[in-house]
């Protein structure tokens, strides 16, 4: 079986981590997800942290040179052999060409981009009821609640709400999704690489669309 490269993109909220971590655990491939490598990283208190902490906080980007130097770090480990999903990765088109450069330098390609497309109401929706524990694991009090109320299923952690789930910040997000990481769709059908998915429906749904849709590459790579 060839390697299994994955890049999830879609707005603030439309479920890349959601998604993001059921593939993990079926695909058994390594899952990088920038947005928790980076508030890892603030907890830490590491030189990452304290670069990241003030644009995460206002809803803006990490500069790109800073970003793109944890990614090509992380893909070229030996445990991504087999592949990776990328989540939250690239953001920018800098970023993209970059990916495209390291995943070539290493004799690879990219399988596929995931677009989990969602609109902004549904964006605003979802992140006001987001609760996630200190280990990332994901719920909403309206369509994915805890069994116990403020504690995590999965962990036992609490829950609690991110830092950069506050209106103004979550208004801030949505505009630098769209000047920045939006255009980004474009870039990756222009490769043949887009493959867009309806994030609007429930979380099982979207998951199957997403299988269905990897398997359809699968099948078109074994053609
Ligand atoms: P990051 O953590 O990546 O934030 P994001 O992209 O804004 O995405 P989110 O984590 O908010 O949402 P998601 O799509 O994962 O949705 P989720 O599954 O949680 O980045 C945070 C910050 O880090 C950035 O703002 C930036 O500062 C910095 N950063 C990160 N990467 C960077 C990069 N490459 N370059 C520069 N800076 C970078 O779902 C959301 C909610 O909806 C949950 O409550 C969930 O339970 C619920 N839900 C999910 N799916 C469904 C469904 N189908 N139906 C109903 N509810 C659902």
């Amino acid at each position: 079986m060839s390697q299994l490269n994955l890049v999830l993109l879609g707005p603030p909220g439309s479920g890349k981590g959601t998604q993001g971590e059921r593939l993990q655990e079926d695909l058994e491939l390594p899952y990088y997800a920038t947005g928790d490598i980076l508030r890892a990283a603030v907890r830490e208190g590491n030189e990452l942290g304290r670069t990241a902490k003030d644009y995460m906080d206002r809803g803006d980007l990490v500069p790109d040179e800073v970003i793109v130097a944890v990614i090509v770090e992380r893909i070229s480990r030996s445990e991504a052999d087999d592949g990776f999903i990328l989540d939250g990765y690239p953001r920018t088109r800098v970023q993209a060409e970059a990916l495209d450069e390291e995943v070539e330098r290493v004799g690879r390609t990219l399988t596929a981009t995931i677009f989990i497309d969602i609109s902004d109401e549904e964006v605003l929706r979802r992140l006001g009821g987001r609760r996630t524990c200190p280990n990332g694991h994901i719920f909403h009090v309206e369509f994915d609640a805890p069994e116990r109320e403020g504690v995590c299923d999965l962990c036992g952690e609490p829950l609690g709400i991110r830092d950069d789930d506050k209106p103004e910040v979550i208004r801030k997000r949505l505009e630098r999704y769209h000047t920045d990481t939006e255009p980004l769709v474009g870039y990756y059908d222009e490769h043949g690489l887009l493959h867009r998915i309806d994030g609007a429906e429930s979380p099982d749904q979207v998951y199957a669309s997403i299988r269905a849709t990897l398997a359809t590459v699968r099948m078109e790579e074994e053609a």
